[in-house]
């Protein structure tokens, strides 16, 4: 069952077309990996989902309803977030206190508790191993932990499916390992993930799909296998990756 859809959805900002025409669909309980080099419309797309940016033309669909164009909170409620690719950590904030932020506003928000709030960050921050963080100031916390931090604020509203942005960028490979690992038992949890990753090595751990885009556009997709063997992907974007990613 398909839980979310792009159909023809197109971003352009002034005279650039960031984004054009991409079609995609999200099954229910599925992982689908979005590659692509710097600047090809990657987090573009997630804006799009998230009510960042409405698109330019182009509808975005969540389990069959039309969400085009809806306000970030509301369609936070609905059930779907994300992390940011530039972490956002309330600096003054503790570890606890950022995570219940993210509980007050999402899918159940409405009727959560200050008290509920923080039980639920508690519970977040058990399930991705933050627990002895969480009475420290975000802005003490190391890359890594910054990282399952912004996981934790987006996993806090409860959401169906999630939309992680470069959640392993700046990480070395045992924190890589982890962060996988955190991300198939998101999985396991029934949340549907589309995952932004550079990182090959996790693409190649986490992906049920992939798809592809190239200025913009989609240029491929299918099994991770499928992908990382097609001509265009390798001259248009793995490159030197490539060996990386067949080993
Ligand atoms: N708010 C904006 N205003 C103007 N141009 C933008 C805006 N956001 C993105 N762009 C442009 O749109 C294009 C796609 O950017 P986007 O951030 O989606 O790429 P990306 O695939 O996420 O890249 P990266 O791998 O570096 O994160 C780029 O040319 C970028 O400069
Ligand atoms: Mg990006």
């Amino acid at each position: 069952m398909v839980i979310l859809e792009g159909r023809g959805i197109t971003k352009e900002f002034g005279g650039l077309r960031a984004v054009s025409e991409v079609d995609f669909t999200l099954n229910q309980g599925e992982i689908l990996g979005l590659i692509g080099p710097n600047g090809a419309g990657k987090t573009t797309i997630i804006n799009m989902i998230s009510g960042t940016y409405p698109p330019t033309s182009g509808r975005v669909i969540f389990k069959g309803e039309d969400i085009t164009g809806k306000k970030p909170y509301k369609i936070g409620r609905m059930g779907i977030s994300r992390t940011y690719q530039i972490v956002k950590p309330f600096p003054g904030m503790t570890v606890r206190e950022n995570v219940s932020v993210g509980a007050m506003f999402g899918a159940r928000g409405k009727e959560l508790s200050a008290k509920e709030a923080i039980q639920r960050a508690d519970e977040t921050l058990e399930f991705v191993g933050l627990s002895e963080m969480a009475d420290r100031r975000a802005d003490d916390l190391n890359v890594a932990s910054r990282k399952r931090l912004e996981m934790a604020k987006a996993l806090a509203m409860g959401p169906e499916v999630i939309l992680f942005d470069e959640v392993m960028a700046g990480l070395n490979f045992s924190e890589i390992d982890k962060a996988v690992e955190l991300i198939l038992k998101v999985r396991d949890k029934g949340i549907s993930i589309l995952v932004i990753e550079h990182v090959m090595r996790a693409i190649k751990n986490v992906c049920d799909r992939v798809f592809v885009l190239h200025h913009g556009t989609k240029i491929a997709e299918g099994t991770v296998d499928e992908v990382l063997s097609n001509d265009e992907v390798i001259k248009a974007y793995l490159g030197r990756r490539y060996k990386e990613l067949v080993q």
